[in-house]
């Protein structure tokens, strides 16, 4: 542990929340001076502000008061390996020194060679471009769904996320009216009524409502993008995924999974795998950077080709994609993942904590459930059955949000209201510490 630094103790009485990050709030009464909200992610803000850090390590994140968590956040999931892993931190130093720059700008050999290796787990008979980031991926993988299909609409998922520009962000959250009629609904100020009219709004686990609504627009539809596991956390129904699949074939329509989240969350190979569904187009991010800024979409080479420029067909380009050291840093955690037991230990501790929490909150008769897939799961403040975005919005926020301020007073980082994520750091001590500190919480939210 660095010097200095607290570890939060689970006590009756923790410091309250202000009172422990007293050094946060001046970060963030600072930071606003010059960034809006003072973050520069929406996503990375919650009121009254959020907690800035300084340093982490494995399990571990300390912020600038010196305060310890256990961190099932980890950037919102890429961090699989936890904070600087041996191997990837060697890997991004050795990448730096042997290349003696950053970037090139042309081709490099370690390109082709991480492609290949994401393909042979993801699509072997096919191709891959990679991004800078998973919304770059997503964006690419329906622009060149729509130069394959020379047709204007989309189909999205309500309540599924894909990145932050405004088609993606039709109805990601929309208000319980809007989901029930199904009626695209804005994520954000700005989004331009074409927008709107081009996207087909579909829901989660119900495939009689989702096939008829695809035969009714299929003559428009250029592909349906779907997070095979929604928000990584609500499983797809046994017969939902090859429902899907079979309709989208069945009018040549390309599917796309976005499985930037669940790729090597719901296990090796994504939910593809897991579901024994195989899309036109998969879209990857987060993990397969090893910690730096990666995403890639790869898919059927019919419609990747689309992109090669001698043919001259589909622009694709950005001056980062194919990073050098995010390369190097994702095969090292990739590798590392695929270790002998590695990934059976992640999925082993997840299953553990999920199953030891849901343990705790039924002794402690909190009416609340935990979902989870994979290293990633949820706890909702409801005892409905859920199976979609349409179903989380009966959950009570404002326990969940009790329980996130308790938990980040006991030293338990979790951004308030968002999934947990697990990483191969996260070892007997800090799930004790998590289990501990859910003790002493529960019995305060009956
Ligand atoms: C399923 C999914 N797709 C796409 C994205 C966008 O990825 P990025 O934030 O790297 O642009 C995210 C981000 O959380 C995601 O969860």
């Amino acid at each position: 542990m660095a010097k200095g630094v607290r570890m939060a103790k689970t006590s009756a009485k923790p410091p309250n929340f202000r009172i422990r990050t007293k050094a946060s709030k001046a970060y963030a009464d600072r930071a606003r001076r010059w960034i809006p909200g003072g973050v520069t992610a929406n996503v990375k803000y919650f009121d009254p502000y959020p907690i800035a850090m300084k340093t982490a390590k494995g399990s571990r994140l300390w912020d600038l008061d010196g305060n310890e968590y256990v961190d099932y956040c980890l950037s919102f999931g890429p961090l699989i390996l936890g904070h600087g892993h041996p191997r990837v931190m060697k890997a991004i130093r050795d990448s730096l020194l042997s290349a003696g720059t950053t970037m090139f700008g042309t081709p490099h050999e370690l390109e082709a060679a991480y492609a290949e290796y994401l393909l042979r787990i993801f699509r072997p008979d096919g191709k891959l471009r990679f991004t800078v980031s998973g919304t770059e991926a997503t964006i690419h993988a329906v622009r060149i769904a729509r130069a394959y299909r020379k047709r204007p609409m989309i189909a999205k998922f309500q309540g599924h996320y894909h990145g932050g520009i405004d088609e993606f962000l039709v109805s990601h959250a929309p208000s319980e009216e809007e989901a029930a009629k199904l009626v695209p609904a804005s994520g954000s100020l700005g989004t331009p009524e074409h927008v709107l009219k081009d996207t087909l709004v579909l829901p989660f686990n119900d495939l009689p409502a989702v096939e008829s609504r695809i035969r009714a627009h299929a003559e428009r539809l250029s592909c349906v993008i779907v997070e095979p596991v929604e928000r990584s956390f609500i499983e797809p129904d046994p017969e939902f995924l090859k429902g899907l699949r079979e309709i989208t074939t069945e009018h040549d329509i390309p599917l796309i999974f976005d499985e930037v989240m669940s790729g090597f969350r719901t296990g090796l190979g994504g939910a593809q795998h897991t579901y024994r569904v195989t899309p036109d187009l998969t879209c990857l991010g987060k993990v397969i950077g090893g910690g730096l800024p990666c995403g890639a979409f790869l898919g059927r080479e019919d419609i990747l080709d689309l992109a090669d420029p001698s043919a001259d067909r589909f622009f694709h380009s950005s001056t980062f994609a194919g990073y050098p050291t995010a390369m190097a840093a994702g095969l090292a955690t990739l590798e590392e993942l695929r270790r002998d037991g590695v990934m059976a230990k992640l999925l082993a501790t997840s299953r553990h904590t999920m199953l030891e929490i849901e343990k705790r909150i039924r002794e402690a008769q909190v009416m609340a459930k935990v979902l989870g897939c994979g290293s990633v799961f949820s706890i909702l403040f409801t005892e409905a059955p859920i199976r979609n975005y349409r179903d989380t919005l009966g959950a009570n926020q404002e326990s969940r949000r009790k329980l996130d301020f308790a938990l980040l007073e006991r030293g338990v980082f979790v951004k308030p209201e968002k999934p947990f994520y697990l990483s191969t750091a996260h070892d007997v001590e800090a799930v004790a510490h998590t289990f501990a500190a859910f003790d002493e919480i529960l019995p305060t939210l009956v």
